[in-house]
């Protein structure tokens, strides 16, 4: 009997496959565990009116760690119209079941590493003052607060009168938008607690000291969105300033974030910031080391719970091939992140060190590394096909 348990949620499209390979190479890793499947996504969705059925969530409450592939999400009314017959216009409405999941067991720390990968054929390249390349080498933590802010769900079409009179007490409310018919408003919210706040930034700061970078970066816009992105500046300058002196604190806004990873992204070291920048700096870091194929994430709350998966979505036009072709490298990591996460150190490192090897090796790669069109052809032209890819990541654990 295997000592451990895992949940294991393939959700839709590329995900299952994904995580299949994932499975695979943990196994190969002589990582000792029994994969416990659950439901999640767009199926459960259409039959059941639940993308995110209860008996998924007691599993995880049981077991405390998932692997997680991706999901399909679509927006409301597309979603509505694809519910199951007898499900239609009973005011189901459909939200994201990952979101969902992180704000059921808090999962407010997500953490997205983004590193070269000597010898990968994508890696960002810069012309340099003579003329010829420098290939910059990446080594960054994007820390993403994950449960408030822009994605809390916290938003309203043609708002009830509480919350428009309570917006209409706000000056510049009144000045932008008091002559806007009301039901012509949408309104989202950004919402930080100085709990989470405080957690994503502390944690940010453990990861620097622990790993030996020499800054934090708090990526935002507190010139323009003073309240959350100011409240998030403040609290890491007193953190820093009574806990981490060793550590630098460096400030930019995103905007300017996303044009300065291209010119020197080898000076940042670990990132934070709020859910939506978050996500949007780590894509855009993971663009420099490859694109979606290569980018993990890890997201755990304060009590232990860890779900793994990859940055990427479910992939929908790739999910039928018959041979798959897509990079199983992003979920593969985000595996070996769960083992960190749960004390297998010396595997994690093992695995990690096999998938650098394959891609340096540069003999089997997936259609992605080969910069070809992903269509089912690209077998025939020499790229490997997921499986194969996994196969080679397995010979050299
Ligand atoms: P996506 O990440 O699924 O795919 C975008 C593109 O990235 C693909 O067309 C492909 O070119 C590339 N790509 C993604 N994964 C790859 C891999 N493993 N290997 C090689 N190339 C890869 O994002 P998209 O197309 O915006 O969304 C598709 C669906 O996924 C949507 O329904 C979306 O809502 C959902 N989604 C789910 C996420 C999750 O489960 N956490 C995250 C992002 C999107
Ligand atoms: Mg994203």
């Amino acid at each position: 009997m295997a000592n451990r348990k895992i949940v294991a949620l393939p959700g839709d499209g590329i995900g299952s496959i994904v995580l299949e390979q994932a499975i695979r190479v943990l196994t190969a890793s002589g990582f000792d565990a029994e994969y416990i499947y659950g439901d999640i996504g767009w199926e459960f969705w259409c039959k059941e009116g639940d993308p995110l059925p209860d008996r998924t969530i007691d599993l995880i409450e049981e077991h405390k760690i998932a692997l997680f592939g991706a999901i399909t999400s679509k927006p409301k009314d597309e979603a509505a119209s694809e519910l199951h017959t007898s499900l239609q216009n009973k005011g189901l409405i459909y939200s994201s079941p990952i979101v969902g999941l992180r704000q059921h067991f808090n999962l407010d720390i997500c953490m997205r590493p983004c590193r070269t990968y000597k010898g990968n054929p994508l890696n960002f390249i810069r012309r340099n003052n003579e003329g010829s390349f420098d290939e910059p080498y990446v080594d960054v933590a994007i820390f993403r607060q994950n449960t408030e802010g822009l994605y809390s769900g916290v938003e309203w079409s043609n708002p009830p009168s509480i919350v428009y009179k309570a917006l209409m007490t706000h000056p510049k409310f009144i000045k932008n938008f008091g002559s806007v018919p009301v039901d012509e408003l949408s309104v989202s919210t950004r919402i930080f607690s100085k709990k989470a706040t405080e957690r994503i930034v502390r944690a940010a700061f453990d990861h620097a000291r622990e790993y030996g970078y020499k800054s934090v970066t708090v990526c935002e816009k507190p010139n323009v969105i003073r309240e959350t992105s100011g409240m998030m500046l403040k609290l890491a300058k007193d953190i820093q300033k009574n806990e981490y002196q060793d550590i630098q604190l460096w400030n930019t806004n995103i905007d300017a974030q996303m044009m300065w990873l291209t010119k020197n992204p080898e000076d940042y070291g670990v990132i934070v910031a709020g859910n939506m920048f978050g996500d949007i700096v780590s894509d855009a870091f993971a663009g420099l080391i490859g694109g979606l194929g290569f980018a993990c994430s890890a997201q755990f709350s304060a009590d232990g719970i860890g779900v793994f998966e990859p940055t990427h979505g479910s992939a929908p036009k790739y999910a039928d091939y018959e041979t798959p072709i897509v990079n199983p490298v992003a979920m593969i990591e985000s595996a070996s992140m769960m083992l960190d996460f749960i004390g297998e150190k010396d595997k994690s490192a093992k695995i990690r060190k096999a998938v650098a090897m394959v891609i340096e090796e540069g003999k089997v790669r997936t259609y992605d590394m080969m910069k070809m069109p992903g269509k089912p052809d690209v077998i025939k032209k020499g790229a490997a096909s997921t499986i194969q890819m996994t196969d080679e990541i397995i010979s050299k654990l």
